[in-house]
């Protein structure tokens, strides 16, 4: 668990200042003259009145939107890594957003001039997809006896050609998604994607903070990209979203907690534990795990499917490493062992002589490139290989995605 000092409460981290807007110009026109526009990879003349998302539109950046570019889904949250100042004021739909995060929608160049630059929150990481895969005996809470689906032994379906659940890997930084049949344990298929919270800090202590002031903004961008990948997925394989028959969620304390929409800010001061936790401590509740229906969280799923978060261990030291320790099976191993489980936020547990210890801390900056200028985590267009080649006196380099470079790749 962090250690620090009796008197650090993170919760106010979010308190930073505003950068003034210096913007004077008549949103109206249509100007062109000497500015540019670009996702980092394709530009465009900067054209006074027009919007980030029609920007986005002609480059072919993917926004997700699903209120018509009203300002009101909130879901088309893009950073702007350069030239905030040739963009129109926050509106009053923005007002959740701090830093250089604008609603693509919302945001319109003012100033034709300036050389703007942004990003969609949604990048997609370059995630370990080949695994060591060990037999396991299948023994899932959803099963099938001829044409009725039960869940716990209680009917909720009839059948409609396949059983599936729904893995989910909830990280600071990424989220991995794995869609299994649940009849015969196989994957069917793997995606990622940049946790959309980024837009309220990169490490817990930020989006602790940031919840406290924006209640439920968290929530709902991650439970829209969860929803966009099931739909996407669903789209492109004809398969209908009712055949999801569970949903688990791993996850450090924070993450998982803001993913079943509670309070999360006891984690942010000390002894950071959760109101899961202190239930848990005060006999008020038999498990940390939790479970809910999917329609609770407004998952998109069989209707009465339901959500299991994998249960926490101890303040920051949660679901994720509670799948670890049941993957490995740790406390089985002989002798002393060690497990890490780097990420955003890192935690490590010892294991020996029937006992276990656990610890964590941030770990971003290290292998995320987080409060590193030109770092990044392992995106598209972050350099993964650097060489000097001598004969040429100069720098090969390749990046992920094969993309233009947007930055120092964290983790190699
Ligand atoms: S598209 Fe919905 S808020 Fe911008």
């Amino acid at each position: 668990m962090c250690g620090g000092d009796d008197k650090l409460d993170y919760r106010s981290a979010w308190e930073t200042e505003e950068a003034p807007l210096d913007v004077s110009a008549d949103p109206a026109g249509g100007s062109v003259t000497g500015g540019s526009v670009t996702d980092g990879t394709t530009t465009q003349p900067a054209v006074i009145g027009k919007s980030i998302f029609d920007y986005a539109d002609d480059l072919a950046v993917q926004v997700p939107t699903s209120c018509f570019r009203n300002g009101i889904c909130h879901e088309c949250i893009v950073e702007i890594q350069q030239g905030m100042e040739g963009l129109a004021p926050r509106t009053k739909p923005e007002s959740f957003l701090r830093e250089n995060y604008r609603l693509a929608c919302q945001a319109r160049v003012i100033d034709p001039n300036v050389d703007v630059a942004f990003a969609p929150l949604r990048r997609t990481p370059k995630i370990l997809t080949v695994t060591e895969e060990k037999e396991t005996a299948l023994d899932p809470v959803v099963t099938r006896r001829g044409d009725d689906i039960f869940y716990d032994g209680e009917q909720v379906d009839q059948f409609r050609g396949h059983v599936y659940g729904l893995a989910i890997d909830l990280g600071t930084t990424t989220v991995v998604m794995d869609f299994v049949d649940l009849e015969t344990g196989k994957s069917v298929h793997v995606c990622s994607f940049e946790n959309p919270q980024r837009f309220g800090g990169s490490d817990v202590m930020h989006r602790i903070s940031y919840d406290g002031a924006f209640e439920d903004e968290l929530w709902n961008a991650i439970i829209n990209a969860v929803n966009h990948e099931i739909m996407d997925w669903c789209e492109r394989t004809g398969t209908v979203r009712q055949e999801i028959y569970e949903i688990v969620v791993a996850g450090n304390a924070t993450m998982r907690d803001l993913f079943f929409r509670l309070d999360v800010q006891s984690i942010g001061q000390k002894p950071y534990k959760s109101q899961i936790e202190n239930e848990y401590l005060a006999g008020e509740r038999e498990t940390t795990a939790l479970t809910i229906g999917t329609r609770r969280l407004g998952l998109r799923a069989n209707p009465k499917a339901r959500v299991y978060g994998m249960p926490l261990i101890a303040s920051h030291v949660g679901g994720d490493v509670a799948a670890d320790l049941a993957t490995v099976e740790l406390a089985a191993q002989p002798g002393v062992s060690m497990l890490v489980d780097v990420g955003t936020n890192t935690e490590v547990v010892v294991a020996g002589n029937g006992r276990m210890i656990t610890a964590s801390c941030p770990a971003g900056p290290a292998f995320e490139g987080g409060g590193i200028q030109y770092g990044m985590p392992g995106y598209e267009g972050a350099i993964d290989s650097l060489k000097w080649d001598g004969e040429d006196g100069r720098f090969a380099w390749s990046t992920i995605g094969d993309t233009a470079p947007q930055g120092i790749c964290g983790s190699g």
